[in-house]
């Protein structure tokens, strides 16, 4: 099958696309022809070698956690699924290897969920990892109708993801990002803040008493998040481990397919929906590496499969 991959850590120059073996499909797992697949930061900081104290990796390594595709073969005993099914998933495995910059990606069944019929094959690739992160943390942080969430990161992946999962939890939402995304954010539903020098004020004008919930998914903002959280309020961060010194929660989403079915079921009534920012062919993984490095997707960038 044809895949992008490397060798080595390094940056996006050492992404080669060419000729790899087809994985093989073991019980209780499912082999996807991948119709899309998404770009999130962590894909680069595996690549970069960033994550290597956490995780296994076996060189050649395929990079991409998020796809959409359809079920060309399952392996022994699994009921749940036939050939010809439309699924997406969030396919972290314990071993970084057969990612989803591939023709082809086999998975556990356990964390494949069905595609949303509303979302487009790029949007649908865009839905699993930034959508389960935003919403397990907004889960854990138990928010519920008629809070007030500040989001820092709004306009990023999971930031617009997390910004309509709050709403669809009946919250009020308040989200950072800069100027040119405050329409962005508007049309999701949230109250746009500028991030940067200012930032507690700004969001005490709109929520004098403070807010109930902080999901933090920028980093470096745990100041921000102290100064406007109101006695007794929780927060939780997916790129800052120092949370935890101020009584925050430090979160690592998990690959579940249960939680998946329940996102695609909110994009299929109509309350989640993925902003694509830009798709770009397989071939060009690098390139849409290296926008996503630059840190101001609105959305999501994607890479399509013919
Ligand atoms: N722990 C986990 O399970 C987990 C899961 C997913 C992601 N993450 C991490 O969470 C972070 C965000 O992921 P992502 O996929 O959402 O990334 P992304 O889509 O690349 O995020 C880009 C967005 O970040 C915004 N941004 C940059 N600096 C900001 C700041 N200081 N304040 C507010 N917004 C800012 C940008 O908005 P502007 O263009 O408006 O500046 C842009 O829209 C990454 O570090 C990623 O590795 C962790």
């Amino acid at each position: 099958m044809k895949a992008i991959s490397y060798a080595s850590y390094g940056d996006p120059s050492v992404l080669e696309y060419g000729d790899l073996p087809m994985p093989k499909v073991g019980p209780g797992s499912v082999l996807i022809r991948v119709k899309a697949a998404a770009v999130n930061p962590v894909d680069w900081k595996i690549m970069g070698g960033y994550l290597d104290p956490l995780m296994d990796i076996s060189f050649p390594a395929v990079p991409g956690w998020d796809v959409s595709g359809i079920i060309e073969r399952v392996g022994i005993d699994v009921p749940e699924f036939a050939p010809g099914d439309e699924v997406i998933a969030y396919g972290r495995t314990d071993t970084v290897r057969g990612g989803s910059f591939a023709e082809y990606m086999a998975l556990p069944a356990s964390i494949v969920a069905r595609k949303p019929q509303s979302l487009d094959w790029e949007q649908a690739a865009g839905l699993p990892l930034a959508g389960l992160t935003a919403y397990q943390v907004l889960n854990r942080l138990e928010l519920h109708a008629g809070e007030t969430v500040l989001i820092h990161g709004g306009a990023g992946g999971v930031g617009t993801l997390g910004i309509q999962v709050a709403k669809a939890k009946g919250a009020r939402v308040i989200a950072t990002a800069s100027p040119r995304n405050h329409e962005l954010l508007r049309s999701l539903g949230a109250e746009p803040v500028a991030y940067g020098e200012g930032l507690p004020a700004r969001v005490l004008e709109l929520a004098p008493d403070g807010v109930d919930v902080v999901a933090d998914f920028v980093g470096g903002v745990v100041a921000d998040t102290v100064a406007v959280l109101k006695d007794g309020g929780r927060h939780a961060s997916i790129a800052d481990a120092s949370v935890e010194e101020h009584g925050g929660t430090w979160m690592w989403a998990r690959p579940v397919g249960a939680d998946l079915q329940e996102l695609a079921d909110l994009a299929d009534a109509g309350k989640v929906t993925v902003n694509v920012a830009k798709v770009f062919p397989l071939q060009e993984a690098a390139a849409a590496f290296a926008l996503n490095m630059e840190g101001h997707t609105a959305g999501k960038i994607a890479l399509r499969i013919e």
